[in-house]
């Protein structure tokens, strides 16, 4: 079972974004299967930090081009969020994989926080602000 359902209440109300958004719920569910399953996660566990990685290539940038864009005030503490996430996650993966650290636990919490302090509040302001710049804002970034 999963341990997150994507559902409307994790919606920010950008399609491209939101898009993005899932993918990293469904890390967080990869991660409490592997918790749950004790022992054999560790190829899923690899899998998910590689993924991770580029998760955050290519999410945050999607959002820094809307961003940038649209000139949005308060990008820096936003952009610093990003920038903290990818370090975290980078080291996430060099401890596993370099000094064999057991990061499970400490990773899904990480990115339990992410979730709700990060999506359900610093991005879902963005796109209030964005929405307030251009009310036909389009969902799709290109
Ligand atoms: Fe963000």
């Amino acid at each position: 079972m999963a341990y997150i359902k994507w559902g409307p209440d994790l919606e920010i109300g950008h399609s491209t974004i939101d898009y993005q958004h899932r993918t990293l719920v469904n890390r967080l569910n990869d991660l409490y299967d592997i918790k749950q399953s004790g022992k054999g996660g560790e190829v899923l566990l690899q899998v998910v930090l590689d993924e991770l990685v580029q998760y955050a290539q290519y999410h945050f940038a999607t959002e820094e081009k809307l961003m940038a864009k649209y000139a949005l005030p308060e990008t820096e503490e936003h952009l610093a969020q990003h920038k903290a996430f990818a370090e975290k996650v980078g080291k996430f993966r060099s401890d596993y994989l370099h000094h064999k650290t057991e990061i499970t636990e400490d990773l899904f919490v990480f990115l339990t926080q992410w979730l709700k302090n990060h999506i359900l509040g610093t991005d879902k302001q963005m796109v209030v602000t964005l929405r307030e710049l251009d009310p036909d804002l389009d969902p799709f970034v290109r």
